[in-house]
């Protein structure tokens, strides 16, 4: 085992802690979150030209977006997370996979962020993937940044934005920026920060920076005109109500910081990456189970928060993400799995980013490793050199998608029963059972593609084929022994089954019918399934 106590790489901990930024989109599917991290890598400096990622569409469909933009670009990217430095410091984006393969996974990956930023179509406004993703946030009380994106064509009033996100989404937006110019004759924004007007210049198909011009008041009026007039009047409309940025209540996530701009054009997008810097907070000491501090600059310590299995046969390779919450990380070093006790050397640790990639070598606090032949590691699971640590668990989240499942060949049972429990403890999907009947399990997920990975691996890795039914249940609800014989004589419709950890999942088919339920017998146990309880 190797704990590193020396004085040296102990400052080193928390020093690099205090330089990193950890953080997620949330957005939307064409929203522009992939065109936002392009944009974010151009900024940075990290790629020299931005664009001429046109098949994009097509390949999307065939691999994840970030290893699209890596094939492009040839830049380091992991399907999970992405380095790059700006300003003197770290920034580690986490990918949320918005698309087809929207997962608990994309859930799980803001339990390793430390802040949002939520990326609008201003055309569209607050939308359902948006809207669900935030609900992840606001259970971890996650400070998350706004960016009202696609200015540059035409949409909706910004205004009435602002009361949608607040009405929908119960964040209250304070603009940073605000933009001169209806959408679509996007001119710039006023940084109400100084009151001066920034003019944005276009570039080429925003392959290059844009050039941004400061502007006093006086000479914004003359220039602009009438765009500028209603421009200051919303802002003092802004002012009016007290829609003005507020540490305490960003970092409670209460409120956020909101941006306008055009992640195309390229308009705001250094506004926006210097709020990340400035704004979303560096990685702090997590707690332990116990509710105990790990503080930064002890031993390494971190937990996996994704598992990602090489759907290819002759690769069973399992990589475990962790992200790292104290200490100083060495490739080669030797930490323990807590669950176990076990040693688990982490040799393999950069093997993953491919030979013509950077290798992570050294990974500090909010920083993310990718562990290959993790094959004993789960979600959750704490990893620690030094002191013994047990960070909490990650939460699961609410299903809304359900199958019943049983193996294509019933002479294929153990198989299969081996299978479901390995694939349930590495999180592909939940696995829900009838406690008094049914022997089939119920697989419970919130993206589609969960369904496919575990009949896929079934088949493949346990040579069990299996036949999905998928049932017309919509949402679940926690529920106890009392409320569920009520529910059960309440309809046939409604099922009741048990997750692993024992708790009980109501099963509707509507939520209209459901929140009629609720309003009727309030005294009924119906809790939403995504447990909050802080960070873990
Ligand atoms: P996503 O990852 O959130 O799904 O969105 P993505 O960045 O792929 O953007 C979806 C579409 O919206 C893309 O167009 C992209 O060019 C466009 N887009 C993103 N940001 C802006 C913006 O600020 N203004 C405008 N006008 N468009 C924006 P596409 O036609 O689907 O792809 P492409 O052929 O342009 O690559």
């Amino acid at each position: 085992m190797t704990a590193l106590v020396g004085e040296e790489p102990r400052l080193a901990a928390a020093g690099e802690a205090a330089r990193r930024r950890t953080f997620a989109i949330i957005s939307h599917p064409d929203a522009g979150k992939t065109t936002l991290t392009e944009k974010f890598l151009l900024y940075a400096g990290a790629v020299a030209e931005a664009g001429a990622v046109k098949a994009r569409g097509a390949r999307r469909r065939a691999t994840s977006d970030w290893m699209a933009l890596e094939q492009e670009r040839g830049i380091s990217i992991t399907s999970t997370a992405l380095q790059f430095s700006y300003r003197g410091h770290v920034l580690n984006l986490l990918d949320t996979p918005g698309h087809r393969d929207f997962s608990e996974d994309t859930y799980r990956v803001l339990a390793a962020a430390d802040a949002a930023v939520m990326v609008l179509d201003v055309a569209k406004g607050v939308e359902s993937q948006t809207l669900k993703l935030f609900e992840v946030c606001r259970a971890r009380s996650l400070p998350v940044l706004t960016l009202l994106n696609k200015y540059d064509r035409p949409g909706r009033d910004p205004l009435e934005l602002l009361d949608e996100i607040e009405e929908q989404i119960g964040l209250r937006p304070t603009p940073v920026t605000w933009p001169v110019g209806i959408a679509g004759d996007f001119r710039g924004v006023v940084d109400r920060r100084t009151g001066e007007f920034v003019r944005y210049g276009r570039t080429a198909h925003g392959a290059r920076t844009a050039s941004e011009e400061r502007v006093e008041p006086e000479l914004a009026r003359l220039s602009e005109g009438g765009a500028w007039e209603q421009a200051a009047e919303e802002v003092a409309l802004l002012e009016a109500v007290g829609a003005n940025f507020d540490t305490p209540s960003f970092l409670a996530g209460e409120t956020s910081p909101l941006f306008v701009g055009s992640a195309l054009t390229n308009f705001g997008v250094r506004h926006l990456l210097d709020a990340v810097v400035d704004l979303v907070p560096p990685p702090s000491p997590r707690a332990n189970s116990a509710g105990v501090v790990r503080r930064l600059e002890e031993a390494f310590s971190g937990f996996v928060f994704k598992i990602q299995s090489n759907m290819d046969p002759a690769h069973r390779d399992h990589v475990a993400f962790v992200r790292v919450c104290s200490g100083r990380f060495e490739r080669g070093m030797t930490v323990v799995h807590q669950p176990t006790g076990r040693p688990f050397a982490t040799k393999y640790a950069a093997s993953l980013f491919g030979a013509e990639r950077e290798t992570i070598d050294v990974a500090y606090p909010g920083d993310v490793i990718g562990l290959v032949n993790a094959g004993d590691l789960r979600i959750g699971d704490t990893l620690y050199a030094g002191e013994p640590v047990a960070f909490p668990p990650i939460p699961s989240f609410s299903p809304e998608l359900f199958a019943r499942v049983r193996p294509r060949d019933t002479g294929r049972h153990k198989q299969f029963r081996r299978g479901v429990e390995q694939l349930e403890k590495e999180g592909v999907v939940q696995v829900l059972r009838d406690p008094s009947g049914d022997p089939d399990p119920v697989l419970a997920a919130v993206g589609r593609m969960q369904f496919e990975v575990f009949a896929h691996r079934l088949a493949e890795e346990f040579g069990a084929a299996v036949e999905l039914s998928p049932t017309a249940h919509t949402v679940a609800r926690r529920t106890d022994e009392a409320t569920a014989a009520a529910l059960l004589r309440t309809s046939a419709s409604i099922r009741v089954l048990a997750r692993r950890d024992g708790a009980l999942l109501a099963l509707f088919e509507s939520p209209h019918w459901l929140a009629r339920l609720e309003a009727e017998h309030p005294d009924w146990r119906l809790e939403p399934v995504l447990e909050s309880g802080g960070r873990p």
